[in-house]
C-alpha cells in the first residue's frame, strides 16, 4: 500500500557507484559473487533515488544509465493507466555532480516528455557544452540552474537546498584536464541536499559523492533524521590492491568507510538516526553479506542500500 499524502517517500533507485554490481567486466571477489544468483552480494544499478511528496509526482536524483531499468522495477514510475499517449510520473531531474553515472540517463529519457533538469550552473554548463545532450528537446526539457543555499522547489511540496561538499569535477573531465587534479575542493562541481517537504515535517540529506567530511558538513548533518552518504570503498586503496586499477578512493573523490579517517568514525558522534550508504563500489567488501566489513558497518548503526530499498518520513 502506497502511504497516504503527507509523507516524504524515498527509492533507492539504484545504490552502486558508477558500472554498477556486478561491474561488467569485474572478476574481483565481490564482483564474482554478483555474478552468481546464489552469491551473498545483490546486484545493484548505478546510483539514484527517487524522491514524492504526494506519492503522484517524482523527482530523481541523478539519472543514471541505468534509468529505464529502474523504471522498470519501479511501478511508482510507470506511465499512469489513461495518462495519454505519454506520460511519467518523473517531473524533474536534480543532478548532484555530471559524473557519467549521475547524467548519461539522461539520454534515455528523451521521448519527448516535458520534465525540468535541475543543477548547478557548473553543472548544467558540462551538459550545455556537450551536444549528445541536445537529444532533450529544450522546448519540453528546460535546464534550471540553483545556486547553493538557496532552496528551490522541483515540485509542489518538496523542497531542496544544495550545499557545496568536497569533491571534484567529473573524472571525464579531470582526464581530459592536464593540470593538477584536485579532488577535494568545495565547488560548484559536486553537491549534497538537504531534501524536504515543504511544510518542513520532514528531511534527509542526500551526499552520494564526498572527498572529506568537514567540521562544517559535520554540523550541517548533526540531528539529522536520515543520511544516505557516499559508500564507495570500505579502504581508499582497495582497487589497487585487488588489482582492478590504480585509482584511490581519494583520487576519485569519495570517502573510504573504514579506519580511523573513514565515514564510519566521522559520523560517530554526529547523532543522526538512521545512516544509509549508496554510491557502493563493486570493490567494496561491505556489499557481501555475512562479510566481516558488513558487520562492522551495520556494528556502527550503518545501512547499506540495495536497490528498491525504500523510506518513508
Ligand atoms: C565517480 O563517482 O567517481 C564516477 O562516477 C566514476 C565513474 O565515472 O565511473
Ligand atoms: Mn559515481
Ligand atoms: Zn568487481
Amino acid at each position: 500500500m502506497p502511504p497516504a499524502t503527507g509523507h516524504l517517500r524515498i527509492i533507492v533507485l539504484g545504490s552502486a557507484a558508477g558500472g554498477g554490481v556486478p561491474q561488467w567486466n569485474c572478476n574481483c571477489d565481490v564482483c564474482r559473487q554478483a555474478w552468481q544468483a546464489a552469491g551473498a552480494v545483490k546486484t545493484r544499478t548505478q546510483s539514484s533515488i527517487a524522491v514524492s511528496a504526494n506519492g503522484h509526482d517524482w523527482c530523481v536524483v541523478n539519472c543514471s544509465p541505468d534509468i529505464r531499468t529502474q523504471i522498470l522495477a519501479n511501478p511508482p514510475l510507470h506511465p499512469a493507466a489513461g495518462g495519454g499517449p505519454r506520460h511519467s510520473p518523473i517531473k524533474a531531474v536534480v543532478l548532484t555532480n555530471a559524473d557519467v553515472d549521475h547524467v548519461a540517463g539522461l539520454l534515455t529519457l528523451r521521448e519527448k516528455q516535458p520534465f525540468v533538469v535541475h543543477g548547478t550552473k557548473a553543472v548544467l554548463g558540462v551538459i550545455e557544452r556537450n551536444p549528445i545532450f541536445e537529444v532533450l528537446d529544450e522546448q519540453l526539457v528546460a535546464r534550471r540552474p540553483f545556486c547553493v543555499g538557496e532552496p528551490f522547489a522541483p515540485l509542489a511540496g518538496l523542497t531542496i537546498e544544495a550545499y557545496r561538499v568536497p569533491g571534484k569535477v567529473a573524472l571525464y573531465l579531470a582526464m581530459a584536464d592536464s593540470g593538477q587534479l584536485e579532488t577535494a575542493a568545495e565547488t560548484d562541481h559536486t553537491v549534497g541536499l538537504r531534501v524536504s517537504r515543504a511544510d518542513g515535517s520532514a528531511s534527509f540529506h542526500y551526499i552520494p559523492g564526498c572527498a572529506a567530511i568537514t567540521p562544517e558538513l559535520a554540523g550541517r548533518l548533526c540531528g539529522s533524521d536520515l543520511v544516505f552518504f557516499d559508500g564507495t570503498v570500505w579502504r581508499d586503496d582497495e582497487m589497487s590492491a585487488h588489482g582492478l586499477g590504480a585509482k584511490s578512493g581519494q583520487r576519485m573523490g569519495h570517502m573510504h568507510m573504514a579506519g580511523g579517517t573513514g565515514t564510519i568514525a566521522a559520523f560517530a558522534g554526529l547523532d543522526v538516526r538512521r545512516k544509509v550508504f549508496v554510491h557502493v563500489n563493486n570493490s567494496n567488501p561491505a556489499l557481501i553479506e555475512g562479510s566481516r566489513e558488513r558487520a562492522a558497518a551495520e556494528a556502527a548503526g550503518w545501512e547499506i542500500a540495495y536497490d528498491g530499498m525504500e523510506v518513508v518520513l
